[in-house]
């Protein structure tokens, strides 16, 4: 059987939105809503794997979904909604927690560098957070994921919980009469100019909303002053800009920028150095620095509005879950089926 084109991706309510996650994901969004059905998901559940105080919680909620809207996703189109209104998450979470192993956990990056050294002493929901993706995702049988580069072992963990439950439960599924390839084999969307969009202090160091540093990122929520000078203030070495996209290797604060000029303008690299390679960063910061308040200040006034709209966002939100757990009750009735459980 061939899967229907179904995309889904999520965001957690975990900090300040900023210009990676928007670049890398939530811009991405938009062009899928004419070519796939789309299902954009705020993960609320995936974001108490480390301490929210509720309020703030409830906030950045509202402020993730504010965003989807303003930045051009449909809540008709798409189906947007907080992922623990649908608790199908949780119970499909569970069962992937039985099909994978404690060492595909120990193994994911992202797990190590939010542990550190501290890894027994951080919660169960950390470890498990990857099976938990991998529910979010299968529960709609997504066949394909827009998300940064950061998110790729994710996915590939993913791909492997669905390989085997396939497989563990493959008499079952057959005994069922259901497609063997029950669960598909999504395929992550890394593409772009900005799948990792890198601090402004640091070229090295990925745009997080963790970096102690406000200067670091460009807030979906700055303001025009804030975002064009914070892209002025931005390191940057010495040299003139390139004329080849080759000639940014070694140079990532450079190719940050390009990066990110490129991405905000739907551009390549090389259609960028084309018009500024040769130029000083006297010339390209301030263009940039337009651009980005063209794409992202009308964008941030409209979030700001939306999010003080709390009666539109969460009936926004309750639509979205109602649509959502009508896919995904279906799906978990056929797992509850393969697996054995009696209802
Ligand atoms: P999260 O909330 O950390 O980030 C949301 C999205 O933003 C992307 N991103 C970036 N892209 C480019 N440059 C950056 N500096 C940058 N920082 C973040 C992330 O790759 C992501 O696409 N585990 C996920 C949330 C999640 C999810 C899912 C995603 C839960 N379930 C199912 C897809 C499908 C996360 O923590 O993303």
């Amino acid at each position: 059987m061939a899967f229907s084109p179904r995309v889904f991706s999520g965001i957690q309510p975990s900090g300040d939105l900023h210009l990676g996650n928007y670049l890398g994901a939530i811009r991405r969004f938009v062009p899928l809503q004419d070519t796939h059905e789309t299902i954009y998901c705020v993960v609320d559940m995936h974001a108490i794997t480390v301490w929210q105080e509720p309020n703030d919680l409830r906030r950045a909620t509202r402020e993730v979904a504010a965003a989807f809207i303003a930045a051009g996703v449909d809540p008709k189109r798409s189906i947007v909604f907080n992922q623990s209104q649908v608790m199908q998450h949780a119970e499909l979470a569970w069962v992937f927690n039985c099909v994978a192993r404690i060492g595909w956990m120990n193994r994911m990056t992202q797990f190590k560098d939010k542990a550190g050294k501290n890894s027994e002493n951080v919660s169960l929901g950390l470890l498990a957070y990857p099976s938990l993706m991998a529910a979010d995702i299968l529960l709609y049988k997504a066949t394909a994921v827009p998300v940064g580069d950061d998110q790729k072992q994710h996915l590939e963990l993913t791909r492997d919980i669905a390989a085997k439950f396939n497989n563990d439960y493959a008499a079952s599924i057959a005994e069922q009469g259901l497609d063997p390839d029950f669960f598909p084999i999504t395929e992550p969307l890394i593409a772009g100019p900005a799948t990792r969009i890198m601090s402004l202090r640091d070229g090295t160091k990925k745009m997080s909303k963790s970096d102690p540093s406000d200067q670091s990122r460009i807030s979906l929520l700055d303001d025009a002053d804030a975002i064009s000078k914070k892209i002025k203030k931005a390191t940057t070495d010495p040299a003139e800009l390139p004329v080849e996209v080759e000639d940014l290797k070694g140079r990532p604060e450079a190719d940050n920028l390009v990066g990110i000029y490129a991405a905000l303008s739907d551009k390549t690299k090389a259609e960028v150095l084309a018009e500024f390679g040769g130029q000083g960063w006297g010339k390209f910061k301030p263009a940039l620095a337009d651009l980005a308040v063209a794409q992202l200040a009308p964008m941030s006034g409209e979030m700001r509005r939306l999010i003080e709209d709390t009666t539109t966002i969460d009936g926004i939100l309750r639509d979205g879950g109602e649509r959502a757990a009508a896919i995904a009750e279906k799906t978990m009735n056929e797992v509850r089926r393969i697996v054995g459980f009696i209802r």
